[in-house]
């Protein structure tokens, strides 16, 4: 049985709300911050937990504050300044960053955080929405083996896997390299569907066929149906797979990684937003085929 502890959630948006959701259910003492004050006000309705009109003040007296904004500017926004929640957080509470943002600024908080004896934790999840509601996301994480042990149960109210991967940032960049084998693995599928269907075979039983093989995915096994469709309205935004595919870019460029096909996928996902799919799921690259 996990210890009930005093944690603070900043961002109750698709992923945060019902994240924090799982630590109320869990037993621990929520208090929630979101910048849209209503959101923070229903879940503290919902779930009998409090809600803070800074992150500043919901990190008092909180042992780990978790956070999921959207990037970098996001979560330096909601960390820093004088509302910010470094500024509220007592000595040897922990800060887990769930947001998918750069190794860059995970390093940088860390430092920031050591200053005022506090922990930093980058911890971005995989698992999107569905993952999130279900409280089984895989949760890549970065920076002392101390703080992960405490912040650890905490993260186990929503995770189906979670693990310390290296220093800070190295949760942020293991994320990088679920992206990037993501993103080619779409535009593979995709090319695949569309030749199912050029070459007049039914294409769903193809793929009910091969997902038993060499070339099942959780993407073909979850998206196949509405590829063929051509639905695109859930799942993970073009937008965001375009933010995280810049910050690999970016890191690739620091490190010498080559990739070239992350690269053009990308240029493939501006192509989608011209065509109106900004909100698109990433898996959306089919409707640039045979258009
Ligand atoms: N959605 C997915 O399937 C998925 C999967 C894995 C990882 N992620 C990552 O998880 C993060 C959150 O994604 P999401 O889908 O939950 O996004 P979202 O629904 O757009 O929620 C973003 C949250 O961040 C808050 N926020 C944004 N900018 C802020 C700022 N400057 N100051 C304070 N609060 C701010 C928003 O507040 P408001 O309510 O006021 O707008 C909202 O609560 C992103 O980094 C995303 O890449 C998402």
């Amino acid at each position: 049985m996990t210890a009930c502890r005093n944690v603070a959630f900043l961002g109750l948006g698709v992923m945060g709300y019902p994240m924090a959701g799982h630590l109320a259910r869990a037993g621990h003492k929520v208090t929630v911050y979101n910048r849209t004050g209503a959101k923070a006000e229903s879940f503290a309705k919902e779930f009998s937990a409090l809600a803070a009109t800074t992150p500043r003040v919901a990190a008092q007296g909180a042992d780990v504050v978790c956070a999921c904004v959207g990037n970098d500017d996001d979560l330096r926004a909601v960390t820093l300044g004088e509302a910010g929640a470094f500024s509220g957080m007592k000595p040897g509470a922990i800060f887990v960053d769930h947001t998918t943002a750069s190794a860059e600024v995970a390093r940088e908080l860390f430092a920031l955080a050591q200053e005022s004896r506090l922990g930093f934790i980058d911890a971005p999840v995989s698992g999107g929405q569905a993952g999130a509601e279900k409280g089984a996301l895989t949760v890549m994480c970065g920076g002392l083996s101390d703080d992960f042990a405490r912040a650890e149960p905490v993260i186990a109210a929503y995770a189906r896997a979670c693990r310390l991967m290296g220093p800070s940032g190295a949760g942020q960049l293991t994320k990088m390299v679920n992206q990037i084998a993501i993103a080619g693995l779409i535009q593979s599928l995709s090319e695949a569907l569309h030749f199912a269907v050029e070459a007049g075979l039914d294409a769903q039983a193809v793929i009910d066929l091969l997902k038993n093989g060499a070339a099942q995915s959780w993407q073909m096994e979850n998206r196949t149906a509405t590829m063929l469709a051509g639905r695109f309205d859930h799942g993970f935004a073009v937008e965001w797979m375009r933010k995280d595919l810049a910050i690999c870019l970016d890191e690739a460029r620091r490190n010498g990684a080559q990739l070239p096909v992350a690269a053009l996928v990308d240029q493939f996902y501006a192509e989608v937003e011209k065509i109106g799919g900004r909100r698109w799921d990433t898996s959306s690259l089919i409707a640039l085929l045979k258009r």
